[in-house]
């Protein structure tokens, strides 16, 4: 192993410059060159491949979205299309690829390890959490400490109005984040993809809470389970009342990556360049139990990644 390139793809995530920085020093630590590959996999089909050094990834540790920038490529499910990403890497002699991304980035990883001699890596970056074979994707700890903020400012003019909100949070299909604000925000009601809960139940609660002299109603809701609007319009028709909603959006993806974040991916970074330097391939890094490991990608893909239910449960009678 000599020379190592690593992107950033996908919806972007805090904490992804942490890790881009632990792989360029990492490696150059251990005497390979490094390239940044510029704009993820649009970059590697289009040559934007650049020579990085020590200096080049200094005073990003703390900086949220990703100094390779970040792009969505649906094209690069077609060999033909990943057959140049290959030809690039290896004019350069590329001898290891680093994709720090979500899932859909991890599929144009497994299709580049099994038509490359190239060694690739996985690293999990996304706030969604929604990653089979690691407790904690990057990104994840900063979009859950945004969207606690958020709970905690709304909480306050939904007191002072006496009004029930929902807030949307992001999440794709998973809701982790969801889950997690919801205990951590007290809120009264919690609605994600995989536990289903009938719209009368959360009426049953506002209005058992209103009996109890509650001046307010927080409903965090995974964007997994519907749109916000939606969801304020029927409880509007149900209880009569004012229902707002807002809806955090892409906030939730930005901002100075936690502390948590930042050594996660500096850990997972570190990584996965030992892994490259073992002349492992075709594997993601993942966290369980505190413990480094690497999953197959065909292991991370024939597996679902699943939220903790008894998290739910706890919620439940909390939020009583
Ligand atoms: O995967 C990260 C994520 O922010 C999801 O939570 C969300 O559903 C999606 O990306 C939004 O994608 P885009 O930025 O392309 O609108």
């Amino acid at each position: 192993m000599k020379k190592i390139a690593v992107l950033t793809s996908g919806g972007d995530a805090p904490g992804m410059n942490a890790a881009v920085r632990a792989v360029v020093r990492t490696a150059i630590y251990n005497g390979l060159e490094v390239y940044g590959v510029y704009q993820g996999y649009k970059g590697l089909v289009e040559n934007n491949i650049k020579k990085l050094e020590v200096g080049d990834v200094g005073g990003i540790i703390n900086r949220g979205g990703t100094i390779l920038y970040s792009a969505r490529l649906p094209e690069f499910a077609d060999p033909k299309v990943r057959q140049i990403a290959i030809k690039n890497l290896e004019k350069l002699g590329i001898d290891g690829l680093v994709v720090i991304g979500g899932d859909g980035s991890y599929r144009g990883a497994m299709e580049l390890s099994n038509e490359m001699s190239i060694k690739t890596i996985g690293i999990p970056g996304t706030i969604d959490n929604d990653i089979c074979c690691t407790d904690f994707t990057i990104g994840f700890d900063t979009a859950l400490n945004t969207i606690v903020d958020a709970i905690d400012k709304v909480r306050d003019t939904a007191s002072s109005h006496e009004r029930a909100f929902i807030i949307e949070v992001m999440g794709r299909n998973a809701g982790d984040l969801a889950l997690l604000a919801g205990i951590a925000g007290g809120s009264e009601s919690l609605l994600i993809p995989e536990k289903r809960e009938d719209i009368s139940d959360i009426v049953s609660r506002i209005k058992a809470g209103e009996k109890r002299g509650k001046k307010h109603s927080i409903i965090v809701l995974a964007e997994g389970v519907m749109g916000g609007q939606v969801l304020a319009a029927q409880l509007k028709e149900l209880t009569g009342e004012e229902i707002r909603c807002t809806i955090l959006g892409h906030i939730q993806r930005g901002g100075t990556p936690s502390a948590m974040d930042r050594v996660l991916a500096s850990r997972f970074g570190n990584y996965a360049v030992q892994l490259l330097l073992a002349e492992k391939s075709g594997r993601a890094v993942g966290i369980q139990n505190n413990r480094l490991v690497s999953t197959r990608f065909e292991d991370v893909f024939s597996n679902t990644h699943e939220v903790d239910l008894t998290i739910y449960d706890v919620s439940k009678q909390l939020s009583i």
